[in-house]
């Protein structure tokens, strides 16, 4: 059934039993490649907290958790082009292997932006797990992106974490932008 968040009409797109079973494949994918390491995993808020939290859940290994706290999106369904650090990485990254935790990839900007400041802080490894790429948006140079649960359309989603004017995240599901 079509949901509407404030002036815009949105369809539904991925359930929660798909986000589900990516999540654990993701989980599998990791425990087996890090067995013999710490991880450190840095999500980056506000979007990625739903799929960090799942995720963590499928992960077996040892590891340590942090956030760091990025906007681009300052309303509406455009990227507005500046990223604001709203909050940084809290603890000592050097020389510890990284994962980052991303709700989406549109054009890469946000990635891009945080790679660099996470490589300045000398970590041993980075790779970068998303729930959601948008290959056709993907305008900024991130390389390889080593997890990624679905790739879909350029199209605006809500749910699971992302939000429209700051709402929709609690929905269980991802919407898409009703455009019919
Ligand atoms: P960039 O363009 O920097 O965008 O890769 C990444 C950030 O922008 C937000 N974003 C979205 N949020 N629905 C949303 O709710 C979308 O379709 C969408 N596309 C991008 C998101 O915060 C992401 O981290
Ligand atoms: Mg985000």
């Amino acid at each position: 059934m079509n949901i509407t968040i404030n002036d815009k009409d949105f369809e539904p797109f991925i359930e929660h039993h798909l986000i589900e079973k990516r999540t654990r494949l993701i989980g599998i994918q990791i425990n087996l490649e890090y067995e013999k390491r710490v991880p450190v995993f840095i999500g980056v808020l506000n979007g990625s907290f739903m799929f960090m939290a799942d995720l963590m859940k499928e992960v077996n290994v040892s590891c340590e958790t942090t956030f760091v706290k990025l906007a681009s999106y300052h309303g509406g369904t455009a990227s507005s082009g500046n990223i604001t650090e709203e909050l940084s990485i809290a603890m000592n990254i050097k020389n510890r292997d990284i994962i980052i935790v991303e709700d989406i990839i549109d054009t890469g900007r946000t990635l891009s932006f945080l790679l660099e400041k996470i490589k300045a802080l000398e970590p041993a490894s980075i790779k970068i797990a998303t729930l959601l790429l948008k290959p056709d948006a993907l305008t900024f140079d991130v390389g390889e992106i080593d997890y990624v649960g679905f790739e879909i359309a350029n199209d605006f989603v809500v749910g699971y974490g992302l939000d429209y004017d700051g709402l929709g995240r609690n929905l269980k599901d991802i919407y898409r932008l009703y455009v019919g």
